[in-house]
């Protein structure tokens, strides 16, 4: 079986190639390194990837090559490749956002629209599509009113997925990932900012007074889920994949001080524009659907993602 996976190089496109070759897939990785955070980083996400016989890298961005030719022998097609983070999608980047979530879309559905051969093409959706919703635990039929510009590009990114795949019948499942950590987590992300600054003793911006509440989920989670949707039976569906349940950030730094031993210098700050209050998903569609049942304990996960953090020299200097 052959496995296509757009951001290969990101944080969990890297953790599904893993993953795939694990269960014999051939595949093929592909990414641009945008520059939205190191290519160093990236390069060191694939590092354990090219040293597998099974594993293809492709260096191409999605709106400049022949995608059609590139997946004529793909089984399962995972498009994770996207401009991600929510507070850097204001102004002027706005059309990087447009370009790498809704052009890239445009792109990967346009070369796949005769292909007779997928058997399914997982998209990478978002909790941002519900914006602030009153309705929590949120369901997947809840109003999509997202209040950042990311959250409308991913939006319109399952919009695509719908209008070609209702015309041209394309099988794809859209799984809106709610804010997922463990190792490799982008250098945007809340816990690697929160666990680099408590190792580093560093102050620790906490927005929103801390009393924003996030459902979080395990990178492996989400990877088995997207493997659960890959080989469902289902299409044209959308699911929410969270952790299932909730936690103020005040109570995970807390956790983090107690995994670390370290105290946090926290600075409570106001609420970034962009941000949602409270995220909370409602996994009961992908449990009955798809047999979907996250594993990960916060603990467990946060444990991970600190091993990781310092096994790349973080805090190493205090
Ligand atoms: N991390 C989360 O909590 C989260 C939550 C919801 C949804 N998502 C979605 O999951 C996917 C993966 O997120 P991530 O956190 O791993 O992000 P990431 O930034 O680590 O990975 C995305 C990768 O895509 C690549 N890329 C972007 N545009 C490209 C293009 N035009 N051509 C080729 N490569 C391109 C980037 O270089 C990057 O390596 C994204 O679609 C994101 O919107 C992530």
């Amino acid at each position: 079986m052959k496995a296509f996976v757009t951001g290969a190089a990101g944080f969990i496109g890297s953790h599904i190639c893993e993953r795939l070759l694990k269960e014999n897939y051939e595949v093929t990785g592909l990414d641009c390194f945008t520059d939205y955070y190191p290519k160093t980083i990236k390069k060191n996400n694939l590092r354990s990837l090219n040293k597998e016989k099974k594993f293809t890298f492709l260096e191409a961005n999605i709106l400049n090559i022949d995608l059609k030719r590139r997946l004529a022998g793909t089984d399962y097609l995972f498009h994770f490749a996207a401009q991600a983070g929510v507070r850097a999608s204001w102004g002027q980047d706005f059309k990087v956002y447009t370009d790498n979530n809704i052009t890239a879309v445009q792109h990967i559905l346009e070369a796949v629209k005769e292909n007779k051969k997928i058997r399914k093409i997982i998209f990478a959706s978002s909790s941002s599509v519900y914006g602030d919703t009153k309705e929590l635990p949120v369901r997947e039929t809840a109003e999509t009113l997202p209040v950042s510009p990311y959250g409308v590009t991913k939006l319109m990114g399952e919009k695509l997925f719908y209008s070609y795949g209702v015309n041209y019948n394309i099988p794809y499942i859209a799984l809106r990932f709610f804010t997922v950590y463990g190792p490799r987590q982008r250098p945007d992300m809340g816990f690697n900012i929160f666990i680099s600054k408590i190792l580093k003793g560093e102050n620790l911006p906490v927005f929103s007074g801390g009393r924003s509440t996030r459902d979080f989920t395990y990178v492996e989670d989400i990877v088995n889920c997207c493997l659960l949707a890959a080989k469902s039976k289902y299409t044209r569906e959308i699911f929410n994949v969270g952790g299932g349940h909730r936690i103020n950030l005040l109570e995970v730094i807390k956790k983090i001080e107690s995994i670390t031993g370290k105290k946090a210098r926290i600075k409570l700050a106001e609420a970034q524009k962009g941000d949602v209050k409270n995220t909370w998903s409602d996994i009961s569609k992908a449990k009955n659907l798809l047999g979907y049942a996250p594993k990960a304990d916060l603990v467990y996960g946060l444990k991970k993602e600190v091993e990781w953090l310092q096994g790349q020299g973080c805090g190493h200097e205090y």
